[in-house]
């Protein structure tokens, strides 16, 4: 073995979604890394390992045997304390431990947080019973988001446009039991309206990084109708958050709340994402993530123009300040995400895919719900494939983008035709 070989190391990705897959392409780029595993993976990933996000035990001994740096792409591993369980073992690890995940696993923890830490964010009651949060929707002059307290991938949230769609969800949530346990409680919320975008951060506990900015598109058809979904496409940067605001972001939201974690004793060290909504030009968190986002990921990792696995590492060790700035290419990204047919309920699977490799050098493929047999590329999940593109302008991303999905087909495909389209107003 060389010397330089001696030097490589290898990378262990958690997850199986477009986040994984493009964080694992943006990894292997690195000189200092070997071999990026991915586990379990899709179609799309190489080195696939098969062990379950939740087999915590199976990952720690896959990473130990390995010698892997691991990079926790998923909520749920982070939600049961993977971070914890590695750090125990003395496994290089990046992401938040289970405390510092609770920003995300549980709704009401994060609500109570940013009350009592003074950090904006829509007003609130918390419930368990499902006649007095009726009563309490009724009494109120102004329309509500109603939020199932647990992990629901993103779909455990039911905005509302009057009271009975409010008694409604209430309903869903707490007497029919629609998300199981993460439905014990609810939070209902004030909704504003106004424009929601997404701004991640990469922390080292102390410091915060801002990562690019985006905009996800999470309603499932043209317009923003129709139900939540895990995110249907996303460009990066975009244009509603203009510098002011985004030191605003920094500022009064994500410097507030790692600051406020570590005064609690938490040390928050990973990506810490917030979904904003801004209202006359204020931001208010939505809601928190302690992770990429996904399909933010892929336009996001599109554009860094640095190595990112030495961010990873100086966010594991505390040692982002002393980091180069980071450079972005300035071209802007667009990620259309093609589903299937019927997500974010029941969909096909098992459909052959056929074009994903006749698109053009500007744009790369990520994998979601794929897998392989047989040599084919089969559709196997909701969300299918993140179809994400460069362009000198967001027109051009948005075109490149779209030129693609038009070479790519199975018999139940499904996207929006108009990702981005929202950011295009503000330029
Ligand atoms: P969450 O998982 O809490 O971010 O909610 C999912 C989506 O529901 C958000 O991305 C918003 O589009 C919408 N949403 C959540 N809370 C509110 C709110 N208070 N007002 C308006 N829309 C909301
Ligand atoms: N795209 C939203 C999320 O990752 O939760």
């Amino acid at each position: 073995m060389s010397q330089r070989q001696i030097l490589l190391v290898n990378v262990l990705v958690v997850g199986s979604g477009g986040r994984e897959h493009a964080l694992s392409w943006k990894l292997s780029q690195s000189a200092k890394v070997d071999t990026v595993f991915t586990a379990p993976g899709n179609g799309g990933t190489t080195n696939n390992v098969p062990i379950d996000v939740d087999n915590l035990d199976g990952l720690a001994e896959f990473a130990q045997t390995n010698n892997c740096f691991t990079v926790v792409g998923p909520e749920i591993p982070l939600a049961s304390g993977i971070v914890d369980k590695f750090n125990q073992m003395n496994l290089r690890v990046f992401g938040p431990t289970q405390k510092a995940a609770q920003l995300e696993s549980s709704k009401i923890w994060a609500k109570n947080f940013m009350k009592r830490n003074n950090i904006q964010t829509a007003r609130f009651e918390i419930f368990d019973n499902a006649k007095k949060a009726q009563e309490y929707v009724k009494s109120l002059d102004y329309n509500v988001v109603v939020k199932a307290d647990g992990l629901a991938s993103g779909k455990g949230v039911i905005v509302c446009s009057n009271v009975d769609e409010a008694i409604s969800a209430i309903n869903t949530i707490l007497v029919k039991k629609t998300f199981g346990q993460a439905g014990n409680r609810i939070i209902v919320e004030e909704r504003i309206d106004g424009i929601e975008a997404s701004y991640i951060a990469l922390c080292d506990g102390t410091v915060a990084i801002p990562m690019a900015s985006s905009q996800d598109h999470k309603r499932i058809f043209d317009d923003d109708k129709g139900p939540n979904t895990g995110g249907m496409g996303a460009y990066s940067p975009t244009p509603v958050i203009d510098n002011t605001l985004a030191e605003k972001i920094q500022n009064d939201i994500i410097n507030k709340t790692i600051n406020a974690m570590k005064n609690e004793g938490v040390t928050f060290k990973g990506f810490l994402y917030a979904g904003v909504m801004i209202r006359n030009g204020e931001p208010y968190v939505l809601e928190y993530n302690v992770r990429m986002g996904d399909p933010e990921c892929q336009p996001i990792t599109m554009r860094m123009d640095f190595d990112l696995y030495d961010y990873l590492v100086a966010s594991v060790e505390g040692t982002l300040s002393s980091m180069p700035q980071i450079d972005w290419k300035t071209q802007f990204s667009v990620c259309v995400v093609l589903a299937s047919e019927g997500y974010p309920e029941s969909f096909p699977k098992n459909e052959e895919i056929t074009g994903v490799d006749l698109v053009s050098q500007n744009t790369i493929v990520f994998h979601a719900g794929t897998k392989r047999h047989d040599g084919k590329i089969l559709s196997d999940g909701g969300r299918v494939l993140g179809v994400t593109a460069l362009g000198d302008t967001l027109e051009s991303a948005i075109a490149n983008a779209y030129d693609a999905v038009g070479k790519i087909s199975w018999p139940h495909k499904y996207y929006r035709k108009d990702i981005g389209k929202k950011g295009l107003s503000y330029l």
